[in-house]
């Protein structure tokens, strides 16, 4: 029986919750499809930090390397070790090493649940560059404390990285339903975004059956509200795919439904997958948390390993499960019911 080696990462707070009630589901899945899965857990954390002085070991990308895949619960306990010292400890680092540049986002309604918006009937791939760009990393701060203090953080677009976020776009609206909008804010940043619309259009030429959309941020923010209907696959790069990803959640339902995979296209090494929430200390550890957003992306993550079937049996349970109404509005039903609940669809 084929075994899928699986390192999990369940992070902090509700993290833990999640990524347990989404090994359940996988592994029920597996035992059902005939293949094995073989979890290895880090306890890589902030109470990691508190303890080493370090999110992970030194080694701790090489140890990750092996595995077919990573599930991550989430990162951060900003009482005890601020967030920019947590998340480029673990997560960022983990995306950056492993070339995870695609990071895909679904955001469309689970049956049974309401969104904010009049519009129900939108279904939108949000593919965020991952690697580069705003959080390059790239920076400095000298004369800290001083009224002459500069801080500087650049914003590195390479042609490398751009057209290869975009050729997975184009890829993606292909098996979709053709259409890709890509964002930028080339009105206002003249070099990086004037740049990525160039790349854009070049390679619109190879894809002719795509259809292709620019947009400006401001605006796609805007759309994402009036007309969310009208978009497929959306193309943007890493803040503002960050930033409208959390949009993208809000209008699904809340962040308790959004799933993602940070994806290393050419498999060269391991692609991770996690919800797009993070770490709620306020909730962790007391049932509340919604597992949904993990389970999905654990399908996700079947879905990368070769087990489409079983990936789409788990998607089919979960949305029998909110079509009864359970696990859609927040604090309705426990972690622990709503993983029962989807469980049982699944047997
Ligand atoms: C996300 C998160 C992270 C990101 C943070 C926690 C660094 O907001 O996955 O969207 O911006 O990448
Ligand atoms: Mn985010």
């Amino acid at each position: 029986m084929p075994a899928h080696k699986i390192a999990l990462i369940p992070g902090d707070g509700i993290g833990v919750d999640v990524t347990d009630a989404t090994m359940q589901v996988l592994q029920a899945a597996a035992a059902k499809h005939g293949f094995a899965l073989a979890p290895t857990r880090f306890d890589w954390s902030c109470e990691t930090y508190l303890a080493t002085g370090r999110m992970m070991p030194e080694d701790g990308i090489d140890q990750l390397r092996a595995f077919d895949a990573i599930f991550l619960g989430a990162v951060g306990w900003p009482a005890t070790v601020p967030d920019s010292v947590s998340l480029h400890g673990l997560l960022l680092p983990i995306r950056k090493a492993f070339d995870q540049y695609a990071n895909i986002r679904p955001h469309r309604l689970l049956p049974g649940v309401e969104g904010p918006l009049k519009a129900s009937g939108f279904d939108i791939l949000c593919i965020r560059e991952n690697t580069e760009g705003e959080y390059s990393g790239a920076g400095g701060r000298v004369h800290q404390g001083r009224d002459n203090e500069v801080a500087v953080e650049s914003a590195i677009f390479t042609r490398k990285g751009v057209e290869r976020i975009l050729r997975f776009g184009f890829e993606q609206a292909r098996a979709r339903r053709g259409h890709l909008t890509s964002v930028t804010k080339s009105n206002a940043q003249k070099y990086s975004m004037v740049f990525w619309d160039e790349v854009t259009t070049e390679l619109a030429a190879d894809y002719p059956d795509v259809t292709v959309s620019h947009m400006h941020i401001d605006a796609m923010a805007a759309k994402m509200v009036m007309a969310p209907q009208d978009l497929d696959v959306v193309v943007a790069s890493n803040l503002f795919g960050d930033i409208l990803t959390d949009l993208g959640a809000a209008i699904q339902g809340g962040l308790g439904f959004a799933a993602s995979a940070n994806i290393c296209p050419d498999r060269s090494a391991p692609s991770m997958f996690e919800p797009v929430h993070g770490s709620a200390p306020d909730i962790a550890g007391r049932n509340i948390a919604n597992p949904i957003a993990a389970i999905w992306s654990g399908a996700m993550m079947l879905e990368h390993l070769g087990e489409g079937v079983a990936a789409s049996a788990i998607l089919t349970a979960v949305q029998a499960v909110t079509a009864r109404g359970i696990g859609i509005r927040p604090g309705s039903h426990g972690t622990d019911a709503i993983t029962a609940a989807i469980m049982e669809e699944l047997a």
